[in-house]
């Protein structure tokens, strides 16, 4: 079963028809919220919103691992991340949907590993690619089939948040190769690939990051909701097709 987790802009699954809500606790603690359950068309499939149902928990303080480990128990074959970001690359623009394909992790103190003593074996997972190949691609088919722009691949770079970056640090990112910015690529698609479990991100350029473009003078974050909302109804047409819905789109 397909599990997705929502991040700001998607906090519900409005095209999930829900059948129930599991609360589950974690040898790592409570996850965000309760696992929602439901079919799209008639696939099953699980949610999670990242940030809780308030959007209360910020991303410093999302406690990945039990959500990570609770998707993980109700046994998801795979994880797509809806994240919101800032575009970096010349050709992003707000309301851009990104594929990307590799991550540079600039986050601290965030408890980033299932491996982390406790009697547990030293293990380091193979993270080359952090995203899953097929998930990527079958995101990428439905996009096309759905005919919903996608630009394909970009590196992310996850910051610590919660505050926004400075117009210095974004430089600095784009000198380290980084195309596109958020707070929450990390640790969740280590855990994901510590777990086994297939994981994509879907990313939506909410602003041009800072000092860049439209937020030359500073990014006004309550305004980008308009955008958001309209991007993420592509986001969740593209879902509804990489399940198998004949109509995707048709209540975005
Ligand atoms: N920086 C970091 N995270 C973000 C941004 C940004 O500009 N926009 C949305 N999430």
């Amino acid at each position: 079963m397909l599990a997705i987790i929502g991040g700001s802009g998607l906090t519900t699954l409005s095209n999930l028809d829900v059948s129930h809500r599991e609360v589950v606790r974690t040898p790592y603690g409570e996850p965000s919220g309760a696992v929602v359950f439901g079919q799209i068309c008639g696939q099953p499939a699980m949610f999670l919103p990242r940030h809780g149902y308030g959007h209360t928990i910020p991303p410093h303080m999302v406690n990945y691992r039990a959500n990570l480990w609770a998707l993980h128990h109700y046994k998801a074959t795979g994880v797509i991340s809806v994240a919101s970001v800032g575009g970096i690359r010349g050709d992003l623009q707000p309301g851009d949907i990104v594929l990307p394909n590799q991550i540079i992790d600039y986050t601290w103190g965030r408890k980033a590993t299932y491996f982390d003593g406790n009697g547990t074996p030293v293990t380091h997972v193979d993270f080359t690619e952090p995203y899953d190949h097929e998930l990527c691609r079958r995101i990428q088919q439905a996009g096309e089939q759905l005919q919903v722009d996608i630009k394909v691949g970009g590196v992310y770079a996850a910051t610590q948040g919660p505050r926004l970056e400075t117009a210095a640090e974004i430089n600095r990112l784009e000198r380290d190769g980084v195309d596109l910015v958020g707070m929450t690529g990390m640790p969740e698609a280590v855990l994901a690939r510590e777990l086994g479990m297939p994981y994509a991100a879907i990313n939506v350029v909410a602003n041009h990051a800072a000092g860049r473009g439209s937020s030359a003078n500073g990014i006004h974050f309550e305004s980008l909701d308009v955008v958001l909302q309209e991007a993420m109804g592509r986001v969740k047409a593209i879902i509804e097709k990489l399940v198998g819905c004949q109509d995707a789109g048709q209540s975005a």
